[in-house]
């Protein structure tokens, strides 16, 4: 009784059933998942009533399958590798198939991913010919003693790690081809063709409560001289740790770059933590001695929903004010799962082991 009230003063929760403790006291464990497919302006007059149909059963797809993964048991990684799989299969996004042209009418992609439990990582950036640019980007953080490969010697990699290889026809669709034409015809430029960015991305917490993330994107129309973003970036585009939060990017790259904002959030989230229960312990009665009644321990609290909110949303005003646009997902150790972006929009889904499921397009829903 004490204690949440002491909780209640610090402003903070109660950590619920999230953590490993949950199966002792018989409740079900919990999990969560977030994803997106991008954000921007991304307003009703420019999507199509059959667009908003098709992306929204996409999303929901995608998190159908991770969602699975996640309830039969699953890890974090394992549920963020199948999620985006199945949007970067999805000619709507920008990633994989549906990636959009470089200046030279190519596909560079890029992709990382990030296990919380052990921090370990994997990326990848310049890359073609592989199907699955996540695939790749988690063969390089399981099966190589590096975290980031680009270009030609990625490829050399996926084609030795025996990954899916497709012709480089397969990525395109006519819409992305209609996009480079007109960049290149001058119809349209570079900074305007993508009213939308269709990075992809998902984040997860597991049943044992570890931590994944994963991103995947084709980067900018028009692109050139090896341009690289924040998605395949660890700590700007993706990060996770099972200390603090996962978090996978969408927008404009070089300021998710400059801010490093998948780390930054999931930096200040753990330094607030030890700061929280502070507070907490600051709010123990005394006893008759003067003393603390009773030490806080850190394993029963998690900081709120809107403190983790607040984080998040302060974190994109940071960008904002750089000049950059775009949004995050995160999920946090507690089963917390959500957005912040500072675009009109962001194909966006989140799901919970409640029950909890809903896909989004617009800012205002
Ligand atoms: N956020 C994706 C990129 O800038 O390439």
């Amino acid at each position: 009784m004490i204690r949440s009230t002491v909780a209640a003063i610090a402003m903070l929760c109660w950590a619920s059933s999230a953590m490993a403790q949950a199966d002792d006291d018989g409740e079900e464990s919990r999990w969560s998942i977030a994803i997106h497919g991008g954000a921007g302006t991304i307003k009703r007059d420019k999507i199509t009533p059959e667009q908003d149909k098709s992306i929204r059963a996409a999303l929901g797809e995608a998190l159908k399958a991770g969602s699975k993964v996640l309830s039969d048991g699953g890890s974090a990684i394992d549920a963020v590798t199948a999620t985006i799989m199945i949007l970067e299969n999805d000619p709507n996004f920008n990633a994989g198939k549906g990636a959009v042209f470089t200046w030279e009418k190519t596909n560079e992609l890029d992709s990382s991913i990030m296990d919380g439990s052990d921090l370990t990582a994997g990326a990848v950036a310049g890359i073609n010919g592989t199907k699955n640019p996540i695939l790749l980007a988690r063969a390089v953080k399981d099966h190589s003693p590096h975290v980031m490969l680009s270009g030609a010697g990625a490829n050399q990699f996926s084609r030795e790690q025996g990954l899916e290889q497709v012709t480089p026809d397969y990525y395109a669709t006519p819409y992305r081809l209609q996009q480079i034409e007109d960049v290149l015809a001058k119809k349209v430029s570079v900074a305007d063709v993508d009213y939308k960015f269709g990075t992809v991305g998902a984040v997860a917490m597991d049943q044992n409560g570890h931590m994944a993330a994963g991103t995947s994107t084709g980067g900018m129309t028009g692109k050139r001289w090896g341009r690289i973003g924040d998605s395949p970036i660890i700590g700007a585009g993706t990060y996770a740790d099972d200390r603090s939060c996962a978090i996978s990017a969408t927008g404009s790259g070089e300021y998710f770059i400059r801010l490093g904002v998948a780390h930054e959030i999931c930096a200040r989230i753990r330094m607030r933590f030890p700061e929280a229960i502070r507070e907490a312990q600051r709010a123990v009665p005394k006893d008759a001695d003067g003393n603390d009644s009773y030490v806080v321990h850190g394993s029963e609290f998690q900081l709120s929903d809107a403190e983790i909110q607040q984080i998040a949303d302060d974190v994109i005003a940071e960008l904002g004010a750089l000049g950059g646009d775009g949004g995050i997902i995160y999920a946090t150790p507690w089963g917390q799962a959500g957005y912040s972006f500072n675009t009109a929009g962001m194909y966006r889904g989140k799901a919970t082991s409640e029950g909890d499921m809903s896909v989004a397009i617009y800012g205002d829903e």
